[in-house]
C-alpha cells in the first residue's frame, strides 16, 4: 500500500484511476480545481483538495500528506482553447506541472508520472503506427505544453535532480464519464447524440483515423508505471480506426441512422495511431479491450 496523489483526480481518467488505486488498498489523495472536473466522480475514500496545480496552496497539500507516488492528470486539454489562449494553456499545463513536479521533490515521491498526449505531440508524420523515437512536431500549444514538460522532465528533472518518472503518451481515450460536452471525446459525442435520437456530424469525408484506447486500459498502464518504466511511453492499441467506421460501429449499437459530413477542420492531423512496442517490453502492458466492448460499455453508461 502506497500513498498516492493523483492531480486531475476528479476528470475522466483521473477519477477511474483513483478507483483503481482505492480498490487495490492504496491511500490516495485527489488535487483537482473542479474546473472540468466533477466532485461526484471523486472516490469517497480518496481526500479531496480542491486547489488548483497553479495555486500556493499546492505545497500545504504535499506538505500534509506526503504523497510517495504522483500521477499528474490535471490539465487543460483543450486543443482549440490553448490555439486562442496559449497564455493560460501555459499556465496550467507547464507552470501547473512544474510546480507540482518541483512540490513532489521536495517531499521526496519515489514516481512521478506524467500524462501526455500521443496525438497532439507528433503532428503529421508519415511514419505509422508512430513510435516515440519520432521527432515530436506539436502544432497546438497545447502539444507544446506537454512536450515543454516532458522535456524538463528528461533534461532536467531526471538527471539533475534525480527524479524518477514516466511520462505516457496516450491515444485517443474513451468510456465512461466522458464529457459529451466538449470538442474532443467523439466517442462519447456520438453515443450521446445517437442516444439521443440526434443528428451527428463528421467532418471531411470520414477516412481520417484515429487510435481508441479504453479508459480501463490506460489504467492499467499507470498501474504498471508504479514499478515498471523510465521516461516516455506511447499508450495506443497499435488499431487505426477511421471516424466513418467508428460512426457505423456505434449506430449499429444505439440505431442505424445516417451522419452529415460537414468541411473538415483546418489542422487537423489525417491520421494518428501509436506504436505500443516500448510499453510491452518495459511496462508490460498491451490493451486488453476491444474497441466494440469498450463501446458497449460506454453506451451502458451513457444510458444509465
Ligand atoms: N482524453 C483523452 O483522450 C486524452 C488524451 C491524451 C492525453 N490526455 C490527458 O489526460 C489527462 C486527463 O484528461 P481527461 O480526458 O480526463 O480530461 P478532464 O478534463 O476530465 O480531466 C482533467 C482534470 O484536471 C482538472 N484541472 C484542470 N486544471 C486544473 C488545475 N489548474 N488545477 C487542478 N486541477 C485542474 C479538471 O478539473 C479535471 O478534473 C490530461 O492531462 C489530458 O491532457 C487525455
Amino acid at each position: 500500500m502506497s500513498k498516492i496523489l493523483v492531480t486531475g483526480g476528479a476528470g475522466f481518467i483521473g477519477s477511474h484511476l483513483v478507483d483503481r488505486l482505492i480498490a487495490k488498498n492504496h491511500q490516495v489523495a485527489v488535487v483537482d480545481n473542479l474546473s472540468t472536473g466533477k466532485l461526484r466522480f471523486v472516490n469517497r475514500r480518496a481526500k479531496f483538495y480542491k486547489v488548483s496545480v497553479t495555486s500556493p496552496k499546492l505545497k500545504q497539500v504535499f506538505g500534509k500528506f506526503k504523497p510517495e507516488i504522483v500521477f499528474h492528470l490535471a490539465a487543460q486539454k483543450s486543443v482549440p482553447f490553448s490555439v486562442n489562449d496559449p497564455l493560460a494553456d501555459a499556465t496550467t499545463n507547464i507552470w501547473g506541472s512544474l510546480k507540482t513536479i518541483e512540490q513532489s521533490i521536495r517531499v521526496g515521491v519515489k514516481k512521478f508520472v506524467l500524462i501526455s498526449t500521443g496525438g497532439a505531440i507528433y503532428g503529421a508524420t508519415k511514419i505509422m503506427p508512430t513510435p516515440e523515437i519520432v521527432a515530436p512536431k506539436p502544432d497546438s500549444p497545447y502539444g507544446l505544453s506537454k512536450l515543454t514538460v516532458e522535456n524538463y522532465l528528461l533534461n532536467y528533472y531526471q538527471p539533475l535532480r534525480k527524479l524518477n518518472f514516466v511520462s505516457l503518451r496516450l491515444a485517443n481515450v474513451f468510456g465512461p464519464r466522458q464529457d459529451p460536452d466538449g470538442e474532443a471525446g467523439v466517442v462519447a459525442i456520438f453515443v450521446k447524440n445517437l442516444l439521443a435520437n440526434k443528428q451527428c456530424f463528421i467532418t471531411g469525408n470520414g477516412k481520417q483515423t484515429r487510435d481508441f484506447v479504453f479508459v480501463d486500459d490506460v489504467v492499467e498502464a499507470c498501474l504498471k508505471s508504479i514499478r515498471a518504466g523510465q521516461g516516455i511511453y506511447n499508450i495506443g492499441t497499435g488499431k487505426e480506426t477511421s471516424i466513418k467506421v467508428l460512426y457505423h460501429l456505434i449506430a449499429g449499437l444505439i440505431s442505424k441512422r445516417e451522419p452529415k459530413f460537414v468541411p473538415p477542420r483546418p489542422g487537423d492531423v489525417f491520421r494518428s495511431v501509436l506504436k505500443n512496442a516500448l510499453a510491452k517490453r518495459d511496462l508490460g502492458w498491451q490493451a486488453q479491450v476491444e474497441l466494440v466492448d469498450g463501446l458497449k460499455k460506454t453506451i451502458k453508461y451513457f444510458k444509465a
